[in-house]
């Protein structure tokens, strides 16, 4: 990804390259910065995270807050960590691009991922800067129905 949209060294599918460009450019025009802070990864770098974690405070608290190796949505290359110069993931939440992204990102076919107060049904602690692309139609259905992605999986796919 170009240092244009992200931090160094991220790497993410080619059409969600392109939608999450269309996305950046719209937010753009709103004086707003998004940008890349983690993206495609491979197994050997979430296991690598993920017990980073796990010697920090446990496996339990590790698995709140991090998928094992083999499990993250990362590994796909169709998720991308997104914050804003000045913020880091733990203030995300009340930048101005977060509530854009609330907003907007379902166009461009991202949906927040691991939303506050579901962790009961993701399995993660809310996370504000993590974006799956599920594409533009699934993405649009999840928000307007406002539901998360295991449900949509659980009550349309499966
Ligand atoms: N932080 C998310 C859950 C992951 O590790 O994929
Ligand atoms: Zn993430």
């Amino acid at each position: 990804i170009s240092l244009q949209y992200a931090y160094a060294d991220n790497r993410i599918r080619d059409h969600v390259y392109e939608a999450y460009k269309d996305m950046w450019h719209a937010a753009n025009k709103e004086d707003l910065t998004l940008i890349v802070t983690s993206s495609y990864r491979s197994y050997a770098k979430q296991e690598q995270i993920h017990k980073r974690y796990s010697n920090q405070k446990g496996l339990e608290w590790a698995d709140s807050v991090s998928a094992r190796a083999g499990y993250s949505e990362h590994q796909t290359g169709l998720t991308l960590d997104i914050v804003t110069y000045n913020s880091t993931m733990d203030n995300f939440e009340d930048s101005d691009e977060f509530k854009w992204l609330k907003q907007n990102s379902y166009k461009y076919g991202f949906i927040l991922r691991y939303p506050k107060d579901k962790t009961y049904i993701t399995g993660y602690d809310y996370e504000s800067w993590h974006y799956r692309y599920v594409g533009k139609e699934i993405a649009k259905e999840i928000h307007d129905l406002d539901i998360t992605y295991d449900e949509y999986y659980a009550y349309y796919l499966k």
